[in-house]
């Protein structure tokens, strides 16, 4: 069976780019594969958190994967932190990676622009995502199209390692949805921009938005000139996003949306595109509304990181081996 990794890191609400992006595939790929779905609390670090924030999300990250249809019975769930092996590995990938490399990370270079104090801990964020990915021997990583450079990276850290010391690690496969069914979902606001996790909030849906904040979202969003609607990227950015969307909530194609709504103007296809996500993102808040009972979340986490542990640790251990590590008798 293959193996699926991927995370998300507790640094702001999930919203609807991470769900159809990401995690609309982890549900899709539990049925497939054996798959290992992190809450990455160590990535969300490399930026300044409050320890109360981080504390509430990483928990609740945990409970929106359940409520979204993940099934702890059949895939693993566990906290990043939790499984000291990824920080250990992170450090050894590390010595295999180069200065150069991360410096051409687009998203550090987003991330570090204009900030006066940049933490290392941003510049190295992606040596701890292959070390995530590696310690599993994941052979696919669902992900929105953002990470693509960061898969690269850790395929080739991989390769390298492997070169020099043997088929060590897996070389993972990226599984990246196009931008047309999901992989890049924009800004309600800036459709030249991705929908993100904090600056935005009127551009970004949150999983957990109450519908009538969710309808007020999508009736401001900023449409395209013209008043017909069908799908071009380049020339139609901002209502080829919203078609995406209403396409991914509803099972719609493309072409079938743009034959209904071709002439009846944006405002009808708007109104409907509320209720699409509105009736899409209902299941998900009812039951993530049902999952309270105490200490449920955590029973997950633990048994995830008891079947996480149990792997990444053998991983860990084999690379120390190789690279002439004294290791402990354990
Ligand atoms: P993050 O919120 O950065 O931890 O991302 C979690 C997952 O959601 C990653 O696989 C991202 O690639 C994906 N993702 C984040 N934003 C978007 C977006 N606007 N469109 C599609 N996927 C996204
Ligand atoms: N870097 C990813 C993001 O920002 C999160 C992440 C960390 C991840 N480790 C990972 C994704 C391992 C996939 C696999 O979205």
């Amino acid at each position: 069976m293959e193996r699926v990794f991927s995370g998300i890191k507790p640094s702001g609400e999930l919203h609807l780019g991470n769900y159809l992006g990401a995690i609309r595939n982890f549900v899709d790929l539990q049925n497939t594969a054996e798959c290992i779905f992190s809450v990455v609390d160590l990535h969300a670090l490399t930026v300044p958190q409050e320890p109360d924030d981080l504390h509430r999300r990483t928990l609740d990250i945990a409970r929106l994967y359940v409520a979204c249809g993940i099934d702890p019975a059949k895939a693993t769930i566990f906290v990043q932190s939790h499984v000291s092996a990824h920080a250990e590995l992170g450090w050894l990938l590390g010595c295999f990676t180069y200065f150069g490399e991360l410096r051409r990370m687009t998203q550090f270079k987003e991330k570090s622009e204009g900030q006066v104090n940049v933490s290392s801990g941003l510049f190295t964020y992606p040596v701890l995502m292959a070390a995530d990915i590696l310690l599993y021997n994941a052979d696919k990583v669902p992900v929105g199209e953002d990470q693509k450079q960061h898969l690269e990276l850790t395929r080739d850290i991989a390769q390298r390692i492997n070169n020099r010391f043997g088929e060590i690690f897996k070389v993972p496969e990226p599984y990246i949805p196009p931008k047309s069914a999901g992989g890049r979902i924009m800004s309600l606001d800036d459709p030249l921009r991705k929908m993100g996790k904090s600056e935005d909030p009127k551009g970004t849906i949150a999983l957990l938005d109450p519908p009538d904040v969710i309808a007020k979202k999508i009736r401001s969003a900023v449409t395209d000139s013209g008043r017909e609607v069908y799908y071009d990227e380049e020339n139609k950015p901002a209502i080829s996003n919203l078609m995406v969307i209403y396409s991914l909530c509803s099972g719609e194609s493309l072409e079938s949306i743009a034959d209904r709504y071709g002439s009846t103007g944006y405002g009808v296809f708007k109104k409907d595109l509320a209720d699409v996500v509105i009736s899409a993102l209902e299941p998900i808040q009812k039951r993530y509304q049902e999952l309270t009972e105490p200490g449920r979340i955590e029973a997950v986490l633990e048994e995830g990181r008891r079947k996480a542990a149990a792997i990444a640790d053998e991983t860990l251990r084999t690379f120390q081996e190789k690279l002439g590590i004294v290791v402990p008798k354990a």
